[in-house]
């Protein structure tokens, strides 16, 4: 963090420590000086400089949808699909109240202290996710989801493609999906 070492001073002296705030946080120096002379021997970078500029901070926006489905795939029997999904495969419907996590990846921003703005974040969410999703069919009614089985699963994916190239600042890390507390799918993106 110092270069001190390196530094030399030749008379007999003190050394002086201080620690200064600007608006990018705390910094610290180390002088040396005598009766008539003052010499600046290193100073610690500023927060952002000896922390975050390298930094990478993952920021998790979390949101809430209920929606109906049913697992059916269409080009598998009735008794296969009884089979594979049992009360999921339910003709009449049934639903879910989803828990959405949406994680952005990034560096925070030096002027902001912000890797992504949250309401800006938020807004994207409730446009391209939430807002399509709620309260609706998500077998009959969601335009990103026609020919998807909704499985928790199929569901992360689609998602990630709603989100992946609009989020405003950072970059999308993770799409989590709590179908129930217990039932939890999480897609990367690989
Ligand atoms: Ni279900």
């Amino acid at each position: 963090m110092f270069g001190l070492s390196a530094v030399f001073c030749k008379m007999p002296c003190k050394i002086a420590f201080a620690t200064h705030r600007n608006n990018l946080g705390a910094f610290a120096s180390y002088a040396c000086w005598n009766s008539d002379s003052y010499l600046l021997l290193a100073t610690t970078p500023p927060f952002h400089e000896r922390f975050t500029l390298m930094a990478t901070v993952y920021v998790t926006r979390k949101s809430h949808f209920n929606a109906a489905h049913r697992l059916h795939n269409p080009a598998q029997s009735d008794a296969w699909n009884q089979a594979m999904y049992g009360k999921c495969n339910n003709p009449n419907w049934h639903g879910h109240n989803y828990t959405l996590e949406v994680t952005v990846a990034g560096t925070p921003d030096p002027e902001t202290g912000f890797v992504v703005d949250l309401s800006k974040l938020k807004r994207v969410i409730e446009e391209r996710v939430v807002d399509k999703m709620d309260h609706k069919n998500l077998n009959l009614e969601v335009d990103f989801l026609e020919g998807v089985i909704p499985s928790t699963e199929n569901l992360a994916i689609a998602i990630w493609h709603q989100l992946h190239d609009v989020i405003p600042a950072g970059r999308l890390h993770s799409i989590r999906l709590f179908e129930t507390e217990r039932n939890i799918a999480e897609y990367r993106g690989e």
